[in-house]
């Protein structure tokens, strides 16, 4: 298996060969990046009406000969911004002008089954249709929205957006960024590859090309002394993002589902597809000083560990008088602590060849085989998620936030389960329906690591 990890650095390194940025083009900056914000065509106080298209675009990657054509949501890649607040009516129609079925699953939201947005339950959403998502936001935090079908494909292409919820009370912060973190595997004239070798589908589609919110390489202008807050959500295939800033700790004030509440200090933030974190820090620096965004290698198996650092972005401080008396949040509110049931349900992640190819399991089975686990709705249950296999998996659940046992309180909706090991996660199953849970490396998913929980 170490070969593949030696594999993996070749190709790695082939793509900067061939991936040498444009010369010349002055790189991205803050308002490069910003995401556009979405329309919201509801004049109402505590309502948000958004309509968004899934169709195909041109984008240009720097590092090509010619623009790619990419699948996005209103022709951008990431899609646009949606915001709302707590308990707002929130409305989106989704119109499909691609030329295959997709449908919207909305990330870490807490909403009815109906509206989750996995074929199983709404039906695909066919070429020329719309479908009305409507919910309410419960929680505030960052969520991210996808395809769920043939997601592997219809990610990479470029259909993923954010989400933004916002509470009734927000940490002050003197600037605020949404980063939306990817990579893109892209060939030299433009094209992506249909293509998926044994390599890319054990460890998870990985590009040659890092972006942040759709760039390549951004310099992000700071000023000195300015209390930041980054919000930050991997939505890669396959490529775990370990960020590090030198010179500054990252203070982890939030996660998947919302502010936690003692925030914790990182000098690499680790951020598995899906994920999400939202991190405070005071820009040091000299005047007119910048620093490398570093993305560390991160060992999840078959070698990855070695790979070379990736340069993310730049950050440049400037040479204003810099911002003087901030402080970083000491804590924020108690978050209930879910009672620890019994071990109630096991689940195994695997590895397999079936019929020789390569497969991804739960308890030995692929999806759709994979039989349904049966909860009482209202009931508190603890999940062990055992990993037999070599490598890392993000697990995510749909529907609900789980507390990580061991781990520090949180709610969370994806978390790694490190090869050759086990978590237990707790989590109150109070909404009825029938919800997905499955390996955040889209290829796995696709290639059999999901099941469903039925709640009723
Ligand atoms: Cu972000 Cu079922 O996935
Ligand atoms: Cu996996």
């Amino acid at each position: 298996m170490r070969t593949v990890g030696v594999l993996l650095v070749l190709a790695a390194a082939a793509g900067c060969a061939d991936g040498e940025e444009r010369q010349g083009a002055p790189a991205p900056t803050w308002d490069d990046i910003a995401l556009t914000p979405a329309k919201d065509l509801d004049p109402a106080p505590n309502a948000v009406a958004i309509e968004l298209e899934a169709r195909t675009a041109k984008k240009r990657y720097p590092t090509t000969r010619a623009a790619t054509e990419v699948w996005a949501y209103d022709g951008r890649v990431p899609g646009p911004l949606i915001e709302a607040k707590v308990g707002d009516a929130l409305a989106v129609r989704l119109t499909n002008l691609l030329p295959e079925a997709t449908t919207v699953h909305w990330h870490g939201v807490r909403l009815p089954n109906a509206m989750d947005g996995v074929p199983h339950v709404q039906g695909p959403i066919e070429p020329g249709q719309s479908f009305d998502y409507a919910f309410t936001p419960e929680d505030a935090g960052l969520f991210w929205f996808h395809p769920h079908l043939r997601s592997d494909v219809q990610v990479e292409k470029g259909l993923y957006g954010a989400l933004v919820v916002r509470g009734e009370s927000e940490p002050k912060s003197d600037h605020e960024a949404i980063l939306i973190l990817d990579d893109v595997r892209v060939n030299a004239d433009g094209t992506l590859p249909e293509h998926l070798d044994d390599e890319q589908l054990m460890l998870g589609r990985h590009g040659n090309l890092l972006l942040v919110n759709g760039q390549s390489r951004p310099e992000l202008a700071l000023r000195r002394g300015s209390l930041e807050r980054w919000r930050l959500v991997n939505a890669a295939n396959g490529r775990f993002f370990n960020l590090r800033l030198p010179g500054h700790t990252l203070q982890i004030i939030g996660t998947d589902g919302g502010l936690v509440p003692k925030p914790r200090g990182v000098e690499r933030l680790l951020i598995a597809p899906g994920e999400r974190y939202d991190v405070m820090f005071i820009a040091g620096g000299e005047p007119g000083e910048s620093v490398t965004l570093w993305n560390d290698p991160y060992e999840r198996g078959h070698g990855t560990g070695s790979d070379e650092p990736m340069v993310l972005a730049t950050v440049r401080f400037g040479t204003e008088a810099p911002l003087e008396g901030r402080q970083l949040p000491g804590a924020f509110a108690d978050i209930e602590q879910l009672p620890t049931a019994e071990n109630d349900f096991q689940i195994e992640l695997g590895e397999a060849f079936q019929g020789g190819d390569l497969v991804f399991t739960i308890n030995g089975k692929t999806w759709p085989d994979v039989p349904p686990l049966m909860i009482a709705e209202g009931a508190t249950k603890t999940l062990s998620v055992s990993n037999v296999s070599d490598m890392a998996h993000p697990f995510h659940l749909h529907g609900f936030f789980f507390q990580v046992l061991g781990q520090p309180l949180a709610w969370k909706d994806t978390v790694i389960v490190g090869g050759h090991s086990k978590l237990s996660l707790v989590a109150r199953y109070d909404r009825p329906g029938h919800w997905m849970y499955h390996c955040h490396l889209l290829e796995h998913a696709e290639h059999g690591m999901m099941g469903e929980i039925h709640v009723e």
